[in-house]
């Protein structure tokens, strides 16, 4: 006889959720939620709970097959590059980058561009290690704040890589397409937009992201990595910190998080019924440029300073002009089901993060919501 058996009907649920622009732990879609909510009941037909089964069974190596391939399809991952699955976010690799792929090859070379928050640590981790030189630094409380043009970038030509963040997420500052560069190899912070639009990944020796903005949730990393970069064992070094390892056991170096992987599974096959990355990367223009227009049509009540070019379709900051004001707003704001709306803090305000899981009537109703609050607040 079972020990249990699966409730006719989950429990209801008791608050109606909102609108979540949280920058991460970020929110899901309905669907995945739900289907997660039973797996961890019962994966498929297996009577045990997904976080209970273990991660050598054929089963769950069927899950990882699937989300791999899964990431490959949706990415057009060529066979020229690895995806590793690590635990810990997106932070590690600040230092697994400059650990594998400079000092591994004898090299202490490398070039850092800086356009935020999440750029400026990742240099001042590698520093600890390597020599890590300034491309360019557009990290500036200015009037606008903007990518430089290619031709101010200092870039060291022997440099083991050339490092960016494609979106950085606190400051809504996203490159419109990569450095144009030949040399040195680019690496990229990818964290807050990757799977928001496609990605030429040939042109990369290494991407990676934390998983909780568009693959599920916080503390799970991805690497997509050139496999010639990848060292099986470095010298005098542990084997956890070498990307060769991960790759060799297939992420399974220990156990892996196996809730975040099935997670992450969920989101690319409810990315594949949006119709892949060209359908969200539309979406998505069209998601931010409905609010930029909020903001930019308010008469300077809302304010965001990022150059045009390069405002992020992920993480839309703005201001209000007194710290008053700008607690009312976003008090209403959550009274009124608009969620996690503050500005991350270091930098104050507010901020709308709106990845591939808010479907436009959630930015529809922030907008409504921002125009009457500018009308009887202003
Ligand atoms: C662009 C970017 N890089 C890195 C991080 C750090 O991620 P984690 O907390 O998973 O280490 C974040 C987190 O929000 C981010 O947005």
């Amino acid at each position: 006889m079972a020990a249990s058996t699966l409730p006719q009907s989950l429990p209801a649920t008791r608050v109606q959720r909102g609108w979540n622009f949280g920058p991460g732990p970020a929110m899901l879609p309905d669907t995945v939620v739900k289907r997660a909510q039973e797996a961890l009941w019962c994966f498929e037909d297996t009577g045990m709970g997904i976080a209970e089964i273990s991660h050598r069974s054929r089963r769950f190596l069927e899950l990882a097959l699937k989300l791999e391939t899964g990431v490959r399809t949706l990415l057009e991952i060529p066979d020229s590059h690895d995806v590793l699955f690590i635990p810990g976010g997106a932070t590690p690799h600040f230092s697994l980058i400059p650990l594998n792929l400079a000092l591994a090859r004898g090299t202490r070379r490398a070039t850092y561009a800086i356009t935020g928050h999440w750029s400026r640590l990742a240099h001042r981790e590698a520093r600890t290690l390597i020599d890590a030189t300034i491309a360019i630094d557009a990290d500036h409380d200015s009037d606008t704040r903007a990518i430089p043009e290619l031709a101010h970038w200092s870039i060291d030509p022997e440099a083991a890589f050339l490092y960016y963040t494609d979106n950085e997420s606190i400051n809504g500052v996203e490159y419109p397409a990569p450095p144009a560069v030949r040399t040195p190899p680019l690496v990229s912070d990818m964290t807050a937009n990757l799977f928001s639009r496609p990605v030429p990944i040939d042109r990369f020796d290494l991407i990676f992201a934390g998983a909780q903005k568009n693959l599920g949730i916080t503390g799970l990393g991805i690497v997509i990595v050139r496999k010639e970069r990848l060292h099986k064992a470095i010298a005098g070094w542990p084997s956890i910190l070498s990307y060769g390892d991960w790759a060799d056991s297939r992420s399974m170096h220990n156990t892996p998080p196996t809730l975040n992987w099935y997670f992450a599974l969920l989101m690319v096959e409810w990315m594949e019924e949006q119709g892949g990355l060209p359908a969200l990367a539309t979406r998505n223009a069209r998601k931010a440029s409905i609010l930029y227009q909020t903001i930019d049509q308010s008469g300077g009540f809302y304010r965001n300073t990022v150059s045009p070019e390069c405002r992020s379709r992920m993480n839309v900051p703005f201001k209000l002009s007194t710290p008053q004001l700008t607690e009312l707003f976003l008090r209403e704001a959550s009274q009124s089901g608009l969620f996690q709306l503050d500005g991350h803090r270091s930098v104050g305000g507010c901020r709308a993060s709106i990845y591939n899981a808010m479907p436009e009537a959630g930015i529809q109703e922030l907008c409504v919501f921002m125009n009457e609050f500018r009308r009887h607040a202003g």
